[in-house]
């Protein structure tokens, strides 16, 4: 080193024993164009002279620069990504060098990584990145639809952070973030981010039936929307309705009767979800079964009986033709003032919630024995009226018969020869008289001649 100093100073010595020819410096430099590794650098050219370029660290580089026309340009390269760089530029004539022009330059920084987004709402996007090679003299130009915005620097840690406001829901908008360093700034990194879409206003539950649910909602605004269904157990569905005027209808299908279900519905753009929609409906409940009366003795009320389904329910409505409905919580109800011996046309509808099942109906008839028990009694009556009646008239009949069959039995040949006597004409008679009865009863079997006053009238 310092041999080639002596040297130089042994070389260079007679030159300024020459004098006066100290050539002028360059006026200026400035840089043709500039990459992360590259500085291409251009000054006027001083007439005759050559050049020497020393570097930041030392090394001196006499230069075959291309010369076009007035303009000389030399590229210098193997340079770090946006740093500063100090260079002194010498003419040279005859052995004697210029006092040199010192220039600062610095190359190109490097784009940021990546970009990602730490937030999102429907209105602002926070970004996020990771600082270039972690250098805090760095700062971040975004760049957004022309609009240019120099986001505020925090000082420490390794990540930059910046929130863009003013938004619209559901847009994806183009950014680019230029990484800027000596007031030069990088390629930039272009990214878009989509803000979150808003969520439709509200789902309509169009059917209920005990295995599906059939959904409807209007379409929300833009384009490229789609829906995520979620149910509550964590299954996802991706619903895509090509149909840009009408409402959107999905059906849920495989579903429980008579049960809750919850689901949150999220509009989905560019891959970004709504905050969620949450809602609940309930299918429809199997409807009872073995719907069935008991009978109230007296026949002025009935039960009604029925067996619950399995699932959610609320309650049952039951119907009786021209009333006001009843409601039960439980498996039987009973249904007063009704009237013996009618039948009802009951109908009854399982309740989940709101929602009434299909109907199921039974007609049952009240208890008819009272009626029944009146009316033979009635019947009987009158049979005993007429009876009475009828045998009145019979007995007389019987007792004229009687009384004109009684008056040839006083004439004693007559008796004695039936008799077999003709010796007690008064005792056979007496005999005859208080016998009576019992011969009357005896001659029944024997010989009915005479009329059963006992026996169902034979009138005639
Ligand atoms: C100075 O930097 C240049 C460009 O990076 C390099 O080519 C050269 O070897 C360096 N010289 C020394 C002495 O480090
Ligand atoms: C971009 O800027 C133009 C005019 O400055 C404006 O009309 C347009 O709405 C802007 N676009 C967005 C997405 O902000
Ligand atoms: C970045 O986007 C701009 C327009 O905003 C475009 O001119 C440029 O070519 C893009 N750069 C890259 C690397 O795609
Ligand atoms: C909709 O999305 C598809 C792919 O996701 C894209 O190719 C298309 O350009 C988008 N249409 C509109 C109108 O944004
Ligand atoms: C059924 O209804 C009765 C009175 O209406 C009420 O006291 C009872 O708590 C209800 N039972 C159920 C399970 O809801």
């Amino acid at each position: 080193m310092r041999i080639a100093f002596l040297l130089l100073c042994f070389c260079v010595d007679p030159l300024w024993g020459q004098s006066s020819v100290t050539p002028p410096n360059v006026a200026s430099v400035s840089v043709k164009a500039r990459t992360e590794t590259e500085l291409t650098l251009e000054w006027n050219k001083v007439t005759n002279v050559g050049y020497v370029l020393k570097y930041f660290n030392g090394t001196e580089i006499p230069l075959s620069a291309s010369m076009n026309g007035s303009m000389v340009t030399y590229t210098v390269s193997s340079l770090s990504a946006g740093t500063k760089y100090t260079f002194t530029l010498y003419t040279v004539l005859k052995g004697v060098r210029s006092s040199g022009f010192q220039f600062t330059v610095v190359t190109s920084p490097s784009n940021v990584a990546s970009v990602s987004v730490k937030a999102r709402s429907e209105i602002a996007v926070t970004l996020e990145w990771k600082k270039v090679h972690n250098r805090y003299s760095y700062i971040y130009l975004l760049r957004h639809n022309k609009t240019e915005t120099y986001t505020p620097i925090y000082w420490g840690g390794s990540v930059a952070t910046y929130t863009v406001s003013s938004l619209s829901p559901g847009t994806k908008y183009n950014f680019t973030l230029y990484t800027v360093f000596g007031g030069e700034r990088s390629s930039g990194y272009n990214f878009s981010v989509v803000t979150m879409p808003i969520n439709v206003p509200r789902v309509n539950v169009m059917q209920q039936s005990e295995n599906y649910l059939v959904l409807s909602w209007e379409k929300g605004n833009g384009n490229n929307i789609s829906y995520i269904l979620v149910h509550s157990n964590g299954t996802e569905t991706s619903i895509t309705d090509s149909d840009k005027n009408s409402p959107v209808t999905y059906t849920v299908t495989s579903l429980s009767p008579g049960t809750k279900y919850t689901f949150t519905l999220y509009t989905v753009f560019e891959g970004v979800r709504s905050r969620g929609l949450k809602f609940s409906s309930v299918t429809v409940s199997r409807t009872v079964t073995g719907l069935r009366c008991e009978r109230v003795s007296g026949g002025r009320a009935l039960v009604l009986i029925w067996n619950a389904p399995a699932g959610t329910w609320t309650g049952v409505e039951v119907l009786v033709e021209g009333r006001n409905p009843q409601y039960s919580n439980g498996t039987r109800l009973e249904i007063r003032d009704l009237q013996p011996a009618r039948w009802y046309h009951l109908t009854l509808k399982l309740l989940s919630g709101a929602i009434r099942s299909a109907t199921v109906s039974v007609s049952c008839q009240t208890d008819p024995k009272g009626v029944i028990a009146g009316a033979t009694l009635a019947a009987l009556f009158v049979v005993f009226v007429i009876c009475l009646g009828v045998c009145m008239k019979c007995r007389r009949s019987v007792l004229n018969r009687k009384s004109q069959r009684e008056k040839p039995t006083h004439s004693a040949p007559i008796q004695g020869l039936e008799e077999g006597g003709h010796n007690a004409p008064v005792q056979a008679k007496t005999r005859a008289s208080v016998q009576k009865k019992h011969l009357s009863r005896k001659q029944k079997s024997i010989k009915p001649l005479q009329d059963n006053p006992y026996q169902s009238p034979r009138c005639h």
